[in-house]
């Protein structure tokens, strides 16, 4: 049997994390989880449910009472879950109800690929290779209004370039769990790269470190 091969992928907001994450799982043939969906989706319940967001006692146990089978749902990928999950993200109560599912997943037998914000750092600190992926919030803006105007929606590059550093301020300046690199993580930039690049340059990483 061959050793297991865990891949963390953590990265700002639009950095092409999942983009990323999804071919490295395909092409070293790992399951895949997207760790963002889990803060989404109990951003939207607890939004749904009327539930003040930023009162931490409130939302803690619907992040205890989460269904992890269910998380497929469409309406999670977009911009105001994305918002939603930033801010319930910020709990403690939140974060430590959903480590022991995400260290459950990534200690398959034959490893997996994660893509969060805390993959590197807390979730899988061992992890055998850790990946942060990096691009210029005006890059990342640029992406995002693209695949947003590809799908028909109406969006401003301004607005969306606020939105993505609203977000960067909020994740990476929380006490619990900040975005930041882990100390022997990676750094891939991807400002100035396409998917097809980018991913050639992940793989490379992955089997100098995997050797
Ligand atoms: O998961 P994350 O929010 O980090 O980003 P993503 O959804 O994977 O990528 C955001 C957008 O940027 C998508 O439309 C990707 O196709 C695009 N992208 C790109 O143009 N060039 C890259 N090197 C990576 C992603
Ligand atoms: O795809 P994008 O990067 O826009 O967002 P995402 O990865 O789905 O994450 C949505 C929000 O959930 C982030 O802005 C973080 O606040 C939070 N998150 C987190 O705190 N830790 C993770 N491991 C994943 C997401």
């Amino acid at each position: 049997m061959t050793a297991p091969l865990t891949i963390a992928i953590d990265g700002p907001a639009a950095a092409g994390k999942g983009t990323l994450a999804k071919r490295l799982a395909e092409h070293y043939g790992l399951p895949y989880l997207d760790t963002g969906l889990l803060y989404r989706a109990i951003g939207k319940l607890a939004s749904d449910a009327g539930i003040d967001l930023d009162d931490a006692a409130a939302v803690g146990p619907i992040a205890e009472r989460l269904d992890t089978s269910h998380l497929d749902d469409g309406s999670l990928r977009g911009r105001e879950a994305g918002e939603l999950a930033s801010r319930v993200a910020v709990h403690p109560q939140v974060r430590s109800a959903l480590t022991a599912f995400q260290r459950d997943f990534a200690a398959r037998p034959e490893g997996a690929v994660l893509d969060g914000r805390d993959i590197g750092t807390v979730i899988c600190p061992n992890a055998q290779v850790k990946i942060f992926v990096t691009a210029s919030a005006e890059v990342r803006a640029r992406r995002r209004t693209d695949e947003l105007a590809a799908k028909g929606r109406d969006v401003t590059y301004e607005r969306i370039l606020a939105e993505v550093r609203e977000r960067d301020v909020r994740d990476a300046g929380r006490s619990v769990a900040p975005l930041k690199p882990a100390a022997d993580a990676h750094l891939l930039d991807t400002s100035e790269l396409d998917i097809e690049t980018a991913f050639r340059a992940a793989c490379e990483i992955i089997d100098r470190s995997a050797a």
